[in-house]
């Protein structure tokens, strides 16, 4: 069946028109003025609303195991990404010691698959870097991996050397793939943690505390120049504040080809939640940390410059009874991660386009087109253009909601976005063509969503000598 989407005014990451949009094989098969309507024609009249592209969340830990526990899974924080505007996640797969990377990427299909809401991919977390795993990275980029992480922090558990980022970021630049950096000093952390304790400074707050934006900095720094050593492209997720930012920014001033994101919670909260009486700020505890309110202009600078590319949720969703809990009397042990998979979207219309901090074509940028770019899914996703898969999201700019745990659709017993408020309602999701929300509710099936294998050589790539793109045995 065909789908007609009228009047719409649709928004990418550099044009607004009015226009209607048909839908033909999960794909955009035409876009004009007064498309007609033809006969087995599914019409969805989108007057007075914005339509966007679907949005991608590059940056999300869904039914994953960390911090000795387990994240909230596939078939609630899937749909409740769908009900926030996001068709896309890439979600951190991670490699268990002794395993291969294929395996790890394995063990998170077979929770992924059958039960999402939307479409998925996958970047692979390397923590075991061995001479076979190197070898491997051809492979897992022929399967459609082209992103790897790299933790320099989480010292017992995942972090690696600086000799595993070379390696990584050496293995990968040789077949077009991406290295995603957590950027924090995990010796450091590790032993300021130690201080702590050994004080009884026991308090979530102290997390932040043992995690100054000093780790954060020379981690970012470190990571650049092994990058540069290596010549190869970077991602630095989760940037929290200014330092961090300005060593991306002198980095791009120097033309290296070096990329970052942030995410919701270091532009709307700050350290001063960590100090919630009753264990409350232990909700709050992610790294790197919440920052001082002054962090926030930083960033709000850092994204209208082009010193951060994308914002993504960092998802990684523990309720606070019986997860967050395993941290009373030992904040080290309070599991890492918030929420915003479903308010990313909302929360950056609402409190970034309205305010006029960014234009809603340069939301579309950050939160679909770059990542789509960065991680090898563009022109597939990320735009709204005759051929790209129908993602499409119907957004009613006069809605109004106020966020609560009561209303959100993440698995979770806390929504760390409380009380915000909202303007603009997400009314209407096509995923590749298929309408899974509907007047604001959830309508799809879960397995909807699918594995999509996404290309090397995206974004990071683009200044990179083409000489450097030969493959060796070439
Ligand atoms: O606290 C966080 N960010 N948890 C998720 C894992 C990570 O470091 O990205
Ligand atoms: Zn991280
Ligand atoms: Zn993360
Ligand atoms: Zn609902």
């Amino acid at each position: 069946m065909k789908t007609l989407i009228k009047n719409g005014k649709i928004v990418t990451s550099s044009d607004i028109y009015v226009a209607d949009i048909l839908i033909e094989n999960e794909q955009i098969s035409l876009i004009g003025n007064d498309l007609p309507v033809g006969s087995n024609m599914k019409v969805v009249d989108a007057e007075g609303k914005y339509v966007f592209p679907g949005m991608i969340d590059e940056h999300t830990h869904i039914e994953s195991p960390f911090g000795g526990t387990v994240t909230a899974p596939w078939k609630t924080e899937s749909v409740a990404a769908a009900l926030g505007g996001t068709t896309t996640v890439v979600d951190f797969a991670l490699q268990s010691k002794g395993e291969s990377l294929m395996e790890g990427i394995n063990r998170w299909q077979k929770r992924a698959e059958g039960q999402s809401a939307i479409d998925y991919g996958f970047h692979i977390g390397v923590t075991d870097l061995r001479s076979e795993t190197i070898k491997e990275i051809p492979a897992i980029v022929e399967e459609g991996i082209p992103t790897l992480k790299v933790f320099m922090a989480y010292k017992s558990d995942l972090m690696v050397d600086d000799q595993t980022l070379f390696q990584t970021l050496e293995a990968s630049k040789k077949v077009g793939a991406l290295v995603m950096v957590h950027a924090e000093n995990g010796a450091v952390i590790d032993l300021l943690q130690q201080k702590c304790l050994e004080k009884g400074q026991v308090e979530p707050y102290y997390h932040a505390v043992s995690r100054p934006i000093e780790v954060e900095t020379e981690a970012t720094a470190r990571a650049i120049s092994i990058a540069e050593i290596v010549g190869a492209p970077l991602f630095i997720v989760h940037v929290s504040g200014e330092e961090p930012a300005q060593k991306i920014r002198e980095a791009k001033a120097k033309g290296l080809p070096i990329y970052a994101e942030s995410c919701p919670h270091y532009l709307f909260l700050t350290i001063e939640e960590l100090k919630k009486p009753d264990f409350e700020g232990a909700k709050y505890v992610c790294s790197p940390p919440l920052r001082e309110q002054k962090h926030h202009e930083a960033l709000w600078k850092a994204l209208q410059d082009g010193t951060l590319q994308a914002i993504g949720s960092d998802h990684c969703a523990f309720n606070f009874k019986g997860q967050k809990e395993l941290g009373k009397g030992d904040f080290t042990k309070i599991p890492n991660g918030g929420n915003g998979i479903e308010h990313r979207f909302t929360l950056l219309y609402t409190y970034a386009v309205r305010t006029g901090s960014l234009s809603l074509n340069k939301l579309v940028e950050l939160l679909s087109t770059t990542p789509a770019k960065v991680n090898g899914l563009f022109p597939k996703k990320g735009t709204i253009a005759v051929g790209s898969d129908a993602d499409l999201v119907l957004f009613d700019p006069k809605g109004r909601k106020t966020i609560s745990v009561e209303t959100s659709h993440q698995g979770l017993d806390y929504d760390m976005f409380e009380g915000f408020e909202i303007d603009g309602i997400v009314s209407d999701v096509f995923l590749r063509g298929r309408q899974i929300v509907k007047s604001a509710k959830y309508i799809g099936t879960l397995g909807d969503g699918k594995f999509q294998k996404r290309e090397p050589y995206g974004l990071c790539y683009e200044s990179i000598n083409y000489q450097d793109k030969i493959p060796q045995s070439v």
